[in-house]
């Protein structure tokens, strides 16, 4: 449990109690207790995010598939709560751009967002809140979800929002969800709108140098992927902002040479310093998977710099002090995440939003 999670943060929690499903390493989590709620159940079939998730936060893990957890478990969690929050993000491969047409309804996965509609169902929340890729909102099962809660009860509000309008140092379009039985519920306004947005060199700027294929001694996360010769020259010729397209023919892929290939412009670059950075996907450590180039150092960024970038603390932790790191799953954790600070935005919504019903309800008294 994070040290002294327990106290100021609990006792601030508003008489509101979340369970976080899908709750992976707790971006969504970490930011909601940020915002001063409190968490105290994580659900997700990962038993590598147990760690993470309840290191950094306050809430209990429960490894277990959702479509397994029935009301009981979560009423129980829900004990004793004035209000009770039902948060989650349901994976969010079957609807990603990068999967489009590859996944259809028969994909288990589909209909996870209708298991989180039936917990809704048996557990009676009062809030309700959702995070996904946008595509989502175009498909059939989203409008289930949504007619699911009004029929229930609530008032239903989602938006296409950009999280580096909310304090997190990266251009990332999501679909929030905030439905309430309580009354309207919006996300607030943006917290760091254009002009006041957090750069590439506010999140990482002071991270220690490193180079390809490094691991730093004192944050083992601070470690950055191997680079071959060829990769090494492509990332020496490449350009904050740009792609392949800035590098001698010689260095250039032969796929790119391709008419085919040329339209792929959005690989091999390097992040911007003054600028926040592009989405992070679970792939971000490689050079090669999009522009995932450091600012000035010759390498890709470190696990530890995309964890940043998802407004982790830099000092999350995703595994246990001296356990061997694998990179493609902690950067799938890392990728995945709600960033904490967009959890944070949610987190405030819903608490001005009760303390305003609250503050109404006082009135009338
Ligand atoms: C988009 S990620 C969630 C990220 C998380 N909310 C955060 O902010 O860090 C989706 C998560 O769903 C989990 N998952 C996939 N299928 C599941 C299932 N049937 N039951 C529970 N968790 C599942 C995955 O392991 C993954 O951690």
């Amino acid at each position: 449990m994070r040290k002294g999670a327990k106290g100021k943060e609990q006792k601030r929690g508003f008489g509101i109690c979340g369970v976080d499903l899908f709750c992976g390493a707790g971006g969504l989590t970490r930011g909601l207790e940020k915002a001063g709620l409190e968490v105290r159940l994580g659900v997700d079939l990962d038993a590598e995010c147990k760690f993470p998730y309840e290191e950094n936060n306050s809430a209990r893990f429960l490894e277990k598939s959702v479509s397994d957890v029935n009301a009981a478990e979560l009423n129980k969690a829900f004990e004793g709560a004035e209000y009770k929050l039902l948060a989650g993000c349901a994976p969010c491969q079957p609807f990603s751009t990068y999967q489009q047409g590859k996944i259809g309804p028969s994909d288990e996965r589909w209909n996870l967002l209708m298991e989180f509609g039936r917990l809704v169902r048996e557990v009676n929340p009062d809030l309700v809140t959702m995070e996904n890729v946008p595509r989502l909102a175009e498909q059939e099962v989203f409008s289930e979800f949504v007619c699911l809660l009004e029929d229930s009860g609530f008032h239903v509000s989602h938006a296409v929002v950009n999280c580096a309008d909310y304090g997190v140092p990266q251009q990332r379009n999501r679909l929030v969800l905030l439905a309430s039985k309580l009354g309207e519920l919006r996300l607030c306004p943006p917290t760091t709108p254009e002009g006041k947005r957090k750069t590439v060199r506010d999140a990482i700027g002071k991270l220690p140098p490193i180079e390809a294929g490094q691991r730093h001694d004192k944050d083992p996360l601070h470690h950055s992927s191997r680079l071959s010769e060829l990769n090494l020259l492509r990332i020496r010729a490449s350009k904050p902002g740009g792609s392949w397209r800035d590098w001698d023919e010689d260095l250039v892929a032969a796929c790119h040479r391709k008419d085919t290939g040329k339209t792929y412009a959005s690989v091999y670059g390097r992040m911007v310093w003054d600028a926040p950075a592009p989405t992070m996907t679970t792939q971000y450590f490689g050079f090669g998977n999009g522009r995932f180039g450091h600012p000035e150092q010759d390498r890709a960024i470190s696990l530890r710099e995309g964890a940043v970038l998802q407004s982790f603390p830099k000092g999350y932790k995703f595994v246990p002090k001296g356990a061997p790191i694998h990179t493609k799953h902690i950067g799938r954790l890392i990728g995945n995440a709600v960033p904490v600070n967009l959890g944070r935005a949610i987190g405030k919504s819903i608490i001005q939003h009760v303390e305003a019903i609250k503050a109404g309800e006082a009135e009338a008294a």
